[in-house]
Parts: structure tokens; sequence; C-alpha cells
């Protein structure tokens, strides 16, 4: 793959396919790590002179303009990370667009509005995709995929567009792969993984393939219960997936003849309900309960202490370890303590450790540990799973020579 080195930038328009995805509430970002992230990439383009288009969707808008998922919010706080002026599109390949491009001088930067905006963005029909893509092209002279968190997805600015245009992988890009191949070429033993998260269905792919590389793997979150359900345990009004229990026997078979070791919550907090997590209104009556003892009428929402031990000692010797999903409703303070323990067990060990995955990558920071402690904290979720699958990635294929 070329490098943006290989690229000559200089007062040429460079289209940056970004991840900016970044949560939001009441339209303010609560998180901006993804921003912060791709902001060197952008920052050395600039020191280079080029005029700088940088595009990415957020959410999950259906294909044609809904303010809700508006980029504005995100062009404001890109600009002030940079320290510069980031003039906003408010379209993606209109009159807003073309203009905004055009205006731009060598060293200045745009963010266009919300690709999703344009139903070619994520259409099945490579001939939608494709014209979609092709209007994209003529806006830019150069591509540069930066957008890690998407490279899993078939779309246009990710998989159509750098075809289209003389191309390089963008730095963030070049750090989370450096990082995953770490994960699965040169792991350092033992390796431990921590899965949580509500659904077992989104990790077992990557559990499939871990069976064959992990040497431990600590499950927390709301997939627990279906391992739990699967021990023959009653799990009360816990999340379940019943229609995965024979997978989970299957994979727990393949563990002990493989030398993989499960380790599964031995207590856990539950609840009679969820909790509120606008109000974060106190819970009155959460307690503590081994994992085999769940009562009927009530919801696990968190790994109890004796669980959070277990999970530290586990973590403890390791030499690497790989983190994606919170294990508990860590959004509210009464379910964070989980979250927190896994956090804390991932910087007490000498272990390289990575946080992958859009939601505990926000643990981390809204539970206010410091990033910059954690080997590495990854910009993409179902991304960094994919590869951890196995599986070949479509932006990051696109981006070959
Ligand atoms: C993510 O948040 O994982 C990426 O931005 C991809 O978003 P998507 O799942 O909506 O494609």
């Amino acid at each position: 793959m070329k490098t943006i080195e290989d690229l000559d930038v200089a007062g040429k328009r460079v289209f940056v396919r970004a991840d900016l995805n970044v949560p939001l509430s009441g339209g303010s970002i609560t998180d901006d790590g993804r921003i912060r992230a791709v902001a060197p990439t952008i920052a050395k383009l600039v020191a280079a002179g080029a005029r700088v288009i940088v595009a990415s969707h957020l959410g999950r808008p259906k294909g044609e303009p809904d303010p809700q998922f508006s980029l504005a919010p995100v062009a404001a706080r890109l600009g002030e990370i940079l320290g510069r002026p980031v003039a906003f599109a408010t379209d993606t390949v209109g009159e807003s667009a073309k203009a905004t491009v055009a205006a731009l001088g060598d060293g200045e930067v745009t963010l266009l509005e919300n690709l999703r905006f344009n139903a070619g963005e994520t259409a099945k029909d490579d001939a939608e995709r494709g014209a979609f893509a092709a209007e994209l092209a003529a806006l830019a002279d150069l591509y540069v995929g930066d957008g890690f968190g998407a490279v899993h997805r078939k779309h246009a600015s990710v998989y159509d567009l750098p075809g289209l245009l003389p191309h390089a992988v963008g730095d963030l890009i070049a750090t989370e792969v450096g990082v995953l191949k770490r994960l699965t070429e040169e792991v350092e033993r033992p390796y431990a993984v921590v899965l949580g998260g509500s659904k077992v269905s989104d990790k077992v792919g990557v559990i499939d393939n871990l069976l064959g590389k992990a040497d431990r793997i600590l499950i927390g979150g709301g997939m627990a219960y279906t391992f739990l359900a699967a021990l023959g345990h009653e799990v009360g009004i816990s999340l379940l997936q019943k229609d995965q229990i024979p997978t989970v026997l299957e994979y727990l078979e393949r563990g002990k003849a493989n030398g993989v070791e499960f380790v599964l919550p031995v207590d856990v907090a539950v609840s009679a309900s969820f909790p509120d997590l606008k109000t974060h209104a106190p819970v009155t009556d959460f307690e503590v309960v081994d994992a085999d003892k769940i009562p009927a009428d009530k919801e696990g929402l968190d790994i109890g202490p004796k669980t959070q031990a277990l999970f530290a000692e586990k973590l403890a010797d390791a030499k690497t370890v790989f983190w994606n999903g919170p294990v508990g409703v860590f959004e509210h303070p009464t379910f964070a303590e989980g979250t927190k323990a896994v956090a804390k067990a991932l910087l007490d060990s000498e272990a390289f450790t990575v946080v992958g995955g859009g939601d505990s990558a926000a643990a981390v920071r809204i539970l206010g540990f410091d990033e910059t402690e954690f080997g590495h904290i990854s910009t993409g979720g179902g991304a960094s799973l994919e590869y951890l699958e196995g599986k070949t990635l479509p932006g990051l294929a696109a981006l070959e020579d």
C-alpha cells in the first residue's frame, strides 16, 4: 500500500475518507476520540499544502438528509482540534460541496455533509454505488483512506472511490493495521481476550477464529447470559439469545479440546429493571448474586466483585490482551464497576493491551481512564472484529496498489 508520503499532494484536492461517526447527545459530541484520531493525517496534508476534503458517515440515516445525523457539530470540533477553520459543505456532491471545494486554497480544509444522506453510498447495487463514487471522484485529484472504523463496509466512498483516484493509506489505518497484525501474526503469549457487549451473535465469528489463537477468553456483558444459560443456569430476565446456545456449547467444547480457557462470570449484579440512562436515577433494588443463582424476576447488568477479581487474575500474567465490549451497563454508575475493573486490570498488567470497539473505547474515556496508558485504543469496533475473524475488509483491499 502507498502512504501519504508517496503522493504529491501540494496544491492538489485530496479526498480523505475518515470515520467521524461519533456519539452525539442532544446535538453535542459526547466522545471526540475518532475526530482526534484522524486529525494528525489531516494536519499532515495541510502542512504539505493540500486542499483537504474530509468526508464521513454519521449514524445510519436512510439515504436522504436527516438533520439529526448532520456532521455540522463535527466540523466545528474538527476546526477546534486542528486550530484552523473547517468549511462545512451542506451536501455531499451538490452545489454546496462543489462551491466549497472550488473555494479551497492550499492548506485549507472542508468537511462534506454526511455521505449516507445519499443512497448511493451504501447501495448494494454496484452501478448505483459506482455512480455516487464517480460524483465524489469529480471533486478530488487524490484519495486517502483513513476511516478505519468503516473499512469493513463495501460502501461507495470506502470501496469504489479509491479505484477511481490515485490513492494511499492514511496514518490512522496504517497504525490500526499494524496493531491488528500484532494480535494475529506476532502474538506474545499468554494471549487473553475479554469480550463483552450485548449480543453473542455479534461475536460468534471472532470467537470461532480466536479458538485457534487465544489462550483465554473472558466473557462478560449481556452476551455472558447466553453462556450461563448454555451451562443450564437460570438467567432470569437477563439478555438471552436462545438460538445461540448450540453454538456456545460447541465453542465451550472446542475450547476444552484446543486448550483455550473460557472464563465466565461467577457472580453478577442484578436488578428487577433496566436502569434509567438519561436521569441516572439511583437503582435501589440491585444486589450481587452468584452466577448460578440469578432470581427468575431479575436481570443481570454487570459482573460482580468476585468476577472482577477473577478477570484481573486471568489478565495479570498475560502478554497480550484484546478487549472488545463493556462487561456491564457502564453508562449507569451502579453498573460501571465491572467495566472499570477490566480497564484497571488492563492497566495493571504488563501486557500489550488493545481496546477495540466504539463502546469500550468510549467507556475507557468516559470512565476517566487515561487513554495514553493503554497500548492502543482502536477506532474500529466491527472493523477490528472482522479483521480478527480473518475476513478480507473491502476498504483495505481497495487501498492495495
Ligand atoms: C462504527 O461505528 O462501527 C463505524 O462507524 C461503522 O458504522 P456502521 O456500523 O453504521 O457502518
